[in-house]
């Protein structure tokens, strides 16, 4: 196993809660983990976007920019390390990755038009909706065979996308596929995957964007389970990747290691230029796209870092560490493990709930309950609609809790604890009742969700 390749410099104090006063939190944040407040929680796992502990080069490089509207230095820098590692001629910076998703499909979707992709993420989704288009998955089947073992399960099943697109083709402005395939259980993309998704775009003259948040633990997963990969360096991987897109989307909150920015890059200049007008009007001027200048020398140098083959190799075995303890113990875990997070079918783990009482939001509240970690619900809260006829709650296939590891900040000890506590959980899994949901807005309605336990 890889030890960190990294020494800590600085530490945090975390604090754990008693018992009665965690049961008193959850009730009061109506059993939704997203209203809990951080100094209420010991370990935090809801997510790994905006969570990293940034470096001591980054902290410096942050130092040293030179805050300015127009022009800054670390503009400039960020360019150079976008164009080396993506290869892309354009981009800009946003301060999200859903900034950037909202600049693109706000410029290039119309209302009525289609986006397929392998899987949207929410966030993608709902900007999708938001301008009036309609997201449609392509993942391959066995995405949602979740105990299967095989690789590359976050691919784009590329038959069935064929054969939507040449029914549709009018009414596709572009497609996407996500890397890795975060909505699955962050499963990888394989190289193979994305050549043959973008000869398809070309072959209907349709534009073929990446959503890149997590490209660099794709390229890892590349690397070691591609045939004919083995040789291959991360960059090159990566660069090879980007080479049959037309353009990508980024929240640099994961693999550039920040805690804010992003971006979107792409080589055609007809969409960059109605992305630079539409960033001014919502982010800011495009050398500094919502951010201050220090973000984006945070997330050039943190480019580089997440980048590095001894970084990758030890964030991958560190999350797979905590996979295969749950997975030994019998968990039903989404499998293999993917790229940032351990996924837990909660259906499988209570299947004595009905997924229309939120079996993984359940598990999201008995696991801050029993030992204040915080997990999130990636499911039927998070993923299912009411169709507008009927009033009735449309089931997404998969129902998941997210054991999300931020990175470069818990320790393997801190992963046991994890471990041992949903073990725990599964031991008195029987005597556990499901999850009534009281209140949810229209869009990405789990954010702000209510519940009341059964
Ligand atoms: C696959 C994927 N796309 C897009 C986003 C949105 O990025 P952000 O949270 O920076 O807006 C996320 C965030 O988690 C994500 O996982």
């Amino acid at each position: 196993m890889q030890p960190e390749p990294f020494r800590i410099k600085m530490i945090e104090e975390i604090r754990l809660t008693t018992k009665p006063e965690r049961i008193r939190l959850m009730k009061q944040a109506g059993y939704n983990v997203f209203q809990l407040k951080i100094d209420d929680i010991y370990i935090d796992l809801l997510t790994d976007s905006g969570t990293s502990a940034m470096s001591d080069k980054q902290w410096a490089a942050m130092l040293t920019t030179k805050q300015a509207y127009a022009g800054s230095n670390s503009y400039y820098q960020l360019e150079k390390i976008i164009h080396e590692i993506f290869g892309f001629k354009f981009f800009v910076p946003v301060h999200q990755g859903r900034a950037g998703e909202h600049i693109l499909f706000s410029t290039i979707v119309k209302p009525g038009q289609i986006v397929p992709n392998n899987s949207h993420f929410d966030t993608t989704q709902a900007n999708v909706k938001f301008v009036g288009g309609t997201p449609m998955d392509f993942v391959v089947d066995e995405a949602y065979d979740p105990e299967k073992i095989s690789l590359f399960k976050g691919n784009m099943d590329l038959e069935k996308l064929e054969n939507f697109v040449r029914q549709n083709r009018n009414k596709i402005p572009l497609i996407m596929t996500t890397i890795t395939n975060n909505t699955v259980g962050g499963q990888p993309v394989s190289l193979e995957n994305i050549k043959k998704t973008s000869q398809i775009a070309k072959k209907y003259n349709i534009p073929f964007f990446i959503d890149a948040c997590r490209f660099a633990e794709n390229a890892y997963f590349i690397k070691i389970n591609e045939k004919g990969c083995k040789d291959k360096s991360i960059r090159e991987i990566i660069k090879e990747v980007f080479s049959y897109a037309d353009g990508c989307t980024f929240s640099g909150k994961k693999d550039a290691l920040t805690n804010i920015g992003g971006m979107v890059a792409t080589n055609k200049r007809e969409i960059f230029e109605k992305i630079r007008d539409m960033l001014v009007i919502t982010e800011g001027y495009p050398t500094y796209g919502g951010l201050a200048c220090r973000e984006l020398a945070a997330m050039a140098v943190g480019l580089q870092e997440s980048t590095t083959e001894s970084y990758l190799q030890y964030r991958h075995e560190q999350v797979e560490y905590l996979w295969k303890k749950l997975h030994k113990a019998g968990i039903p875990t989404v499998n293999p493990v993917g790229g940032h997070a351990v996924f837990i079918d909660g259906k499988k783990f209570f299947d004595h709930i009905p997924q229309t009482q939120y079996p993984s939001q359940t598990l999201a509240v008995e696991l801050y309950i029993e030992a204040g970690i915080r997990g999130v619900e990636l499911g039927t809260s998070c993923f299912g609609e009411t169709d507008k006829k009927t009033g009735r709650m449309i089931l997404p296939k998969l129902d998941l809790l997210r054991l999300t590891i931020p990175r470069r900040v818990y320790t393997n000890n801190h992963l046991d604890y994890v471990a041992d506590s949903i073990i725990k959980i599964y031991k008195r899994r029987e005597k556990i009742k499901g999850l009534n949901r009281v209140y949810a807005p229209p869009l990405l309605g789990h954010f702000l969700a209510k519940f009341e336990r059964i």
